[in-house]
């Protein structure tokens, strides 16, 4: 096997991306080494481009970018059981760990964080799942003070019973929004109310989502007043999936004093000093401590949930193979220029 493989180098914050070459990184113990085939583009990605965010203290430059990540176990580490060189597998990689990031030709990943991608699903829509999923995740399933909580984190099963109330999803159609969605189905929510462009109605029915609020049709600040009126139970939670400071604070409106909003904007922005509504803002890494014994247990599960249906992946646009057409992609994401679907390339 080659000892050197082709990235996708970031130079440094305010930089440029260029393609270039670095070695090929040896799994070490409760290791795969992953031969990767696809990989889904994220808005954190292009945002790192520009932004020095805290938790790429310690990255080191040129960096590789990238964290939805599906591909072929290429090397078995030591101490790895129950997994072989050629099986199918997804997961979230771990920036800013430049040999477990996705914008390269191969990749390492504790074996205790992969699922494996089921036959009636392909690289390119397997890829699509990790980041978002772990957001929708971490913000609705882990236990406080990380996230709502509302799930048994050994056995996944619903902490009560949710049918008699009501979610709000801010940003149904995001790809965060579509695990969202899908996740308060699997809960039991009685009513799931996404906010989001009109024509996403029936993708997002089909994901679970009852009642659709044209986002062009009703203003952000139009929102409490109108999910008052079409919210036939009690509403429990809204979940903030487009994570912004103007949808976290109208996330809060929307939501009656003792409930839960939940973000995807990894800050609490909003002041809640003189309430007892709850805010939730996790930053959803799967390798992380705080994270990582839920992902274990999440990633244990989700191959056989994307089998049975109960998670979807999101619409794929496949982007052409190499790394210019990640440039492009990241620009096309950074200008706004994507709706409902997920870009996807591959390494060559
Ligand atoms: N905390 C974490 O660890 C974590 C992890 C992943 C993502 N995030 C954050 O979560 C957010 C969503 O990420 P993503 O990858 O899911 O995004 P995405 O798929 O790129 O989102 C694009 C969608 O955003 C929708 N949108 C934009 N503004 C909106 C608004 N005001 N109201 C409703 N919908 C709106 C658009 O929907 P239309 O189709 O209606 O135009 C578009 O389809 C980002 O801020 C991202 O940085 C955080």
């Amino acid at each position: 096997m080659a000892s050197s493989q082709k990235a996708l180098l970031l130079e440094r914050i305010g930089g440029s991306f260029v393609e270039g070459t670095r070695p090929i990184p040896n799994p070490g113990a409760g290791e795969l080494l992953v031969k990767i085939k696809a990989f889904a583009l994220n808005p954190i990605d292009w945002k790192l481009q520009d932004i020095a965010f805290p938790f790429m203290e310690g990255a080191k430059f040129p960096a590789v970018l990238g964290s939805d990540i599906a591909g072929d176990v290429e090397e078995v580490g030591e101490d790895v059981h129950g997994w072989n060189k050629g099986e199918r597998i997804l997961f979230q990689g771990y920036l800013p760990s430049n040999d477990y990031t996705a914008f390269q030709q191969y990749t390492l990943v504790p074996a205790e964080l992969v699922t494996r991608i089921p036959e009636n699903t392909s690289y390119e829509q397997a890829s699509t799942i990790p980041v978002a999923f772990m957001a929708a995740t971490c913000g609705l399933l882990a236990s406080p003070p990380l996230g709502a909580g509302l799930v048994d984190p050994n056995t996944l099963e619903p902490i009560g019973d949710f049918s008699c109330s009501s979610a709000l999803v801010l940003g149904g159609t995001t790809s965060v929004g579509q695990y969202v969605i899908q996740l308060l189905k699997y809960i039991g929510f009685g009513q799931i109310i996404a906010y989001a462009s009109g024509h996403q109605s029936s993708f997002l029915k089909s994901l679970g989502a009852t009642d659709i609020i044209d986002r062009k049709k009703t203003a952000l600040d139009q929102l409490p007043n109108v999910v008052s009126a079409l919210s036939k139970l009690p509403i429990k939670l809204a979940y903030d999936a487009v994570g912004t400071p103007e949808t976290q604070q109208v996330a809060a409106e929307c939501i009656p004093e003792g409930e839960t909003v939940v973000s995807s904007l990894p800050a609490k922005v909003i002041n809640l000093e003189n309430s007892s509504k709850k805010l939730f803002s996790p930053i959803s890494i799967s390798h992380r401590p705080e994270t990582r014994e839920l992902a274990k247990v999440v990633f244990g599960r989700l191959g056989e949930w994307v089998s049975q249906g109960i998670i979807k992946p999101s619409p794929v646009e496949t982007l052409s193979p190499g790394f210019e057409a990640v440039v492009e992609g990241l620009d096309r994401l950074r200008n706004n220029q994507v709706s409902g679907v997920k870009l996807v390339g591959r390494p060559t």
